[in-house]
């Protein structure tokens, strides 16, 4: 079994570089599926399981995909003829393949993917993306545990998203482009992720406007071509990195982190004490020696990301005295905690409220992840608790982070990752994945 190995109470000094984003990789993999002229080059593209499933996904989909990861490009050639079905063995894999509904109907008249199941984080349904798609005029049926969109043509449409849903903003975004008018989207999501899939689709051809704010116009247009694109940093991969620095007292510059997509942590950070300097080539993040409690509330973009909350929960514990953690976005997703009180975190939860007694003394225990960012809030409780954790099911860590222990050591961290056998023999991992 893989474990990453951390003694904590080292401080974190130095510079660290950031990837692209996955949750930004993904949406683009799918818009290379409007392209039916010319080859799609993606720069800057990360290392990550679930690029790899994206990939499987497109090539199930009879899509050209070539992936160099020594220089971290990857090339989409969807110019030939495409198959309409996303089976379930993937989209049971990634959640996020539902993001190829809206481009294979726009471009296909047809488009069947697997219904995807919740998580471990919430239920996460996908009515909202449904919606946007019949009012562009796609006839929806639900069977077999598949979902299935028709329309002989789109058309363009007025759409108010109850909730600024990411992925129902993409997936509408990928569909209008080649609808017949105009369409509008409001209330949509505001992410840094949106507003990199519209500079990707304007690339390749699309008219979009207004990405980034409550309402995007899109004017449909007749095709799309491939382009060359480079993906945004990854947000969270920067913040998780900033929560590093603040809990271990440390000074980390994290490169090419961009301070304006990571207002609301640093807002907060701030407020507990945490120098943080905005730079031309990065953000500077100094640790204080006592962390100030804070109280945080995870909202749609721009309030604070669902997607730092765990992490965040980390930093509140190392704070001196008590802060309240508020997940509005998704209801389940305080399952890291019961692991941080196998490390002595001390706190209460109630509905979707935590309240956090600081200053914790944590102690180094065998811990399991859980999803995604509960993986990386375990990694950081690692690095200040006293003695060593072990950290498993780093499969969830490997969705989304790219060698976080190899940074991490190299910022002074005592960590490595490992596969250990029963009976405790371990040998290196060097590359994850
Ligand atoms: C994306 C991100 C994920 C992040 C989340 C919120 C990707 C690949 N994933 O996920 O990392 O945590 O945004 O920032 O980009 N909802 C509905 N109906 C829908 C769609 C969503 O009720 O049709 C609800 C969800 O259950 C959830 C909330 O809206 O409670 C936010 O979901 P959404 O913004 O859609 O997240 P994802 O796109 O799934």
């Amino acid at each position: 079994m893989e474990e990453i190995i951390i003694h904590g109470g080292h401080r974190l000094e130095g510079t660290v570089m950031i990837d692209g984003a996955k949750n930004a990789i993904l949406p683009i993999m799918a818009a290379s599926l409007l392209a039916t002229s010319g080859v799609t080059e993606i720069e800057d593209v990360p290392i990550l399981a679930d690029v790899f499933t994206m990939t499987s996904v497109l090539e199930s989909l009879a899509a050209q995909v070539g992936f160099d990861q020594t220089q971290q490009k990857l090339q989409i050639d969807a110019s030939g003829s495409l198959t309409h079905e996303a089976p379930f063995e993937l989209v049971s894999q990634m959640r996020a393949s539902i993001i190829v509904l809206g481009p294979l109907l726009a471009r296909l008249g047809v488009a069947k993917v697997a219904m995807p199941g919740g998580c471990a984080i919430g239920s996460r349904p996908i009515d909202l993306h449904l919606k946007g798609l019949r009012q562009l005029g796609a006839r929806i049926t639900q069977n077999g545990g598949y979902i299935e969109a028709r329309a002989t043509k789109l058309i363009g449409a007025d759409i108010y998203l109850d909730f600024p849903s990411v992925g129902a903003t993409e997936n509408i975004m990928l569909a209008a482009t080649l609808a017949e008018g105009t369409t509008f989207i409001e209330n949509a999501a505001r992410e840094p992720e949106i507003v990199d899939l519209a500079i990707m689709l304007s690339e390749m051809g699309a008219h979009i406007s207004g990405a980034g704010t409550e309402t995007i116009k899109i004017v449909g247009v007749k095709s799309l071509h491939g382009t060359s694109h480079q993906v945004v940093q990854d947000r969270i991969e920067a913040g998780t990195m900033m929560v590093a620095a603040a809990i271990t007292h440390g000074k980390v510059l994290i490169k090419n982190a961009i301070g304006h997509h990571n207002r609301p942590l640093i807002s907060k950070l701030t407020e507990m004490g945490v120098t943080i300097t905005e730079r031309d080539d990065g953000i500077l993040v100094e640790g204080p020696t006592h962390l100030r409690p804070v109280n945080v509330k995870t909202l749609p973009h721009p309030g604070f990301p669902t997607d730092l909350q765990p992490q965040m929960t980390v930093a509140q514990l190392m704070a001196d005295g008590v802060s309240v953690m508020n997940e509005t976005v998704f209801e389940n997703r305080f399952m890291h905690m019961n692991e941080l009180r196998r490390m002595n975190a001390d706190f209460e939860i109630e509905g979707n409220t935590l309240l956090l007694h600081g200053k914790a003394d944590l102690r180094g225990a065998q811990v399991e992840a859980t999803d995604l960012r509960a993986a990386a809030a375990l990694v950081l409780a690692g690095l200040v608790a006293e003695g060593e954790t072990r950290v498993g099911q780093l499969q969830y860590l490997d969705r989304g982070y790219y060698l976080l222990h190899q940074k991490l050591s190299r910022l002074g961290a005592d960590i490595r990752r490992s596969d250990v056998d029963e009976n405790g023999e371990e040998r290196p991992i060097l590359n994850a994945l």
